[in-house]
């Protein structure tokens, strides 16, 4: 049968999570809160919303809804401003090779973002003919660790959770992965990702004997 590889985006395929992370830690900063990458941890994969949650409570800053509005707008232009010239450089060393490797062996291959900017991104990279389908953080409601992002993927491309493999570098997504009984792949730092089943450090280290072990 034909197995479905859900990728996330930001810090899988393209390297959006270092701008995230300025975006975040300039909003942070103008609040008077302290914001360092390992607080940066705790946010890859979060919704947006969530993630500001996360920041507040992290400096004890209240704000009314009126100001988290202000402040999500806020921190999305920034972090909109980083891909203004985005193109096909910024996807991940090794991405492509893989995407191209599943293609030919006639694979599923599905997103399972938790970015309302997924598919602008995945047009500015041209990669969107790659995509099977396409679930983000505009169709779903619970955000990882919650399945529901690769639930809907697999289903979207009619394949049982047992026979999908997910790519991610974050906690929440891996712990999602897990959860809904799919083959969890980190990438990134092992010690960080250590619930994963396989872990890799960036996708030059996946070769076709481990994918085409994969599909079985
Ligand atoms: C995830 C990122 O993919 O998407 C998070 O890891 C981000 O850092 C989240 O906050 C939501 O993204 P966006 O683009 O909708 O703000
Ligand atoms: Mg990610």
């Amino acid at each position: 049968a034909k197995k479905a590889f859900i990728f996330d985006l930001d810090g899988v395929i393209v390297d959006t999570a270092k701008y995230h992370f300025l975006a975040w830690q300039k909003l942070a900063n103008q609040l008077g809160i302290e914001f360092t990458h390992e607080h940066n941890e705790g946010l890859k994969g979060v919704s947006r919303v969530r993630s500001l949650d996360i920041i507040l409570e992290l400096g004890n800053v209240q704000g009314s809804q009126e100001d988290k509005n202000k402040w999500l707008v806020q921190k999305n232009e920034e972090y909109l401003s980083y891909l203004v010239d985005m193109d096909e450089s910024e996807i991940l060393p090794g991405v492509l090779k893989v995407l191209e490797y599943l293609k030919s062996k006639n694979q599923f291959i599905a997103l399972g973002s938790a970015s309302k900017n997924a598919r602008p991104i995945l047009e500015k990279t041209n990669i969107m003919h790659f995509f099977d389908a396409i679930v983000d953080g505009n169709d779903v409601s619970n955000a990882k660790p919650d399945p529901e992002v690769f639930l809907r993927a697999a289903q979207l491309v009619g394949v049982s959770n047992e026979n999908a493999i997910v790519f991610e570098d974050s906690v929440a997504g891996i712990q999602a992965a897990n959860i809904a009984n799919m083959i969890s792949v980190g990438i990134g730092n092992a010690s960080v990702l250590y619930e994963a089943k396989y872990n890799f450090k960036d996708f030059t280290f996946i070769d076709e004997a481990f994918l085409s072990q994969l599909i079985g």
